[in-house]
């Protein structure tokens, strides 16, 4: 038998040759990995050794050449792995990885009915969804993939922050200038470090697994009633206030009354200025993050003490934290974090690129002969493309943002 050829529109003829008994798969759908421009974003959206899992399902994998530089992965990594190279890839590409948000100028290469998948935080981007929306793009965001048992591979919020929350604990190890353990030696002993851990999350919780592998002694508190005892499983003490817990949808926290605030503010001040270290990692979802420390609090910390705030980026949770910097609060040395995963931007990318590739999976169809590639054919009322589609076919489908921009026609006196 000759080859078989096929017309695929806007791709050409394309001819597959049958090799002995095997038939080649035919590579159609074109999966495009961007180099990220986002200014201090080092991660990627897919490391070479993942390549092989999307050809496996018949996809076309082409990256934009530097895309894994500021990880440390070359080009000819991604080569050797199965993927072309092409500084255009973005053009005619079925579906477009990458962490950040395409920038307006990529989003109108792209063909109508081609698929987005990225972190796309829409209250911050309602510009970029319209044009998304109007350009007949499908776009999955990678923060609204719901946090349930059969999403958690694809749960790109929680493997971010397992790296945020480690990175929090080394940053206050190599700022502190004091030993994290207990040291017993012919010279004397050495207490330990003391750390304070303010919200235990994903985030929180590796902070605390990690200072406690490194010997600190470590408490920590979160307004989630489950939280004491997950604090506790991970050898920490458990800092429990007399105030009511704050439990909202999704076994996320609520946001806290001011009364509240202040007065949790106020007990947990004396934990903060017997600390050496403290690390504070609380949000809310769709808020920006509680002020959970006053300046005049870190004033009462002892000298060469040392304040990380994972939360800096978005709103802080200490008072006087700059994002991306260091500043001196009375004796402490308090730094703002920035976009931290992308200071491990190696693991960061390898864990996002596994979420990717499993998402990817699932918006898959595969062809039901042989010879038929893989079809981008994405079930928008499975749970979890349901939860991260915000846009598709020139509708936006995810319901706030929609009314954020278009309003509620009940509400149109028209
Ligand atoms: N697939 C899943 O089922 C899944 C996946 C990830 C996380 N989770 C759970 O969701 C919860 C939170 O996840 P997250 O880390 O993404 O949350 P997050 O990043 O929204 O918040 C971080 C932490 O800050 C805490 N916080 C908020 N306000 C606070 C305050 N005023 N004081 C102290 N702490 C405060 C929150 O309770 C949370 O634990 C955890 O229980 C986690 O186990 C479930």
């Amino acid at each position: 038998m000759g080859p078989i050829v096929r017309d695929y529109p806007g791709r050409g003829v394309i001819g597959v040759t049958r090799t002995g008994a095997r038939w080649p798969r035919l590579a159609v759908v074109r999966i495009a990995v961007v180099r990220e421009t986002r200014e201090g974003e080092t991660r990627v959206a897919l490391v070479p050794e993942l390549v092989g899992r999307l050809s496996a399902l018949g996809y076309d994998v082409v990256v934009e050449p530097g895309a894994g530089e500021r990880a440390l992965l070359a080009d000819a990594e991604y080569v050797a792995a199965g993927a072309g190279l092409d500084p255009d890839a973005v053009d005619g590409a079925d579906l477009v990885v990458s962490v950040q948000p395409l920038d307006p100028g990529t989003v109108r290469r792209l063909r109508r009915g081609a698929t987005t998948v990225s972190f796309l935080p829409v209250a911050q981007e309602l510009g970029l969804v319209a044009d998304l929306r109007d350009l007949g793009i499908t776009s999955l965001a990678m923060e609204l993939v719901p946090r349930i048992s059969r999403a958690q591979s694809m749960d790109a919020l929680s493997s971010q922050s397992l790296v945020s929350g480690y990175r929090c604990a080394v940053v206050a190890v190599g700022l502190l200038r004091r030993f994290f353990p207990l040291n017993m030696t012919a010279a004397g002993t050495v207490q330990p470090a003391e750390v304070v851990v303010l919200g235990a999350g994903v985030a929180g919780l590796q902070a605390i697994a990690t200072a406690k592998r490194l010997g600190a002694v470590v408490r920590a508190y979160d307004v989630r009633a489950a939280a004491a005892e997950e604090i506790r499983s991970m050898g920490a003490k458990a800092i429990e206030l007399d105030l009511e817990t704050l439990d909202g949808a999704g076994g996320y926290a609520r946001e806290m009354s001011e009364d509240r605030a202040a007065r949790q503010r106020e007990l947990l001040a004396p934990y903060i200025a017997n600390a050496d270290a403290l690390i504070t990692t609380a949000a809310v979802p769709g808020r920006t993050a509680p002020l959970l420390v006053e300046a005049a609090t870190i004033e009462q910390m002892r000298p060469g003490s040392v304040v990380v705030d994972l939360a800096a980026d978005s709103g802080g949770n200490v008072e006087g934290a700059v994002a991306g910097t260091i500043v001196r609060i009375g004796h402490a040395q308090v730094w703002g974090g920035r976009n931290v995963p992308s200071q491990m931007p190696g693991p960061a990318s390898r864990l996002y690129a596994q979420n990717i590739v499993n998402l990817v999976t699932l918006l898959t169809r595969s062809g039901a002969d042989a010879d038929e590639g893989p079809s981008l054919d994405p079930d928008l009322d499975d749970e979890i493309l349901a939860g991260a589609c915000v846009t598709h076919d020139g509708v936006i489908r995810h319901e706030p943002t929609r009314l954020a921009l278009e309003g509620d026609p009940a509400e149109d006196p028209a």
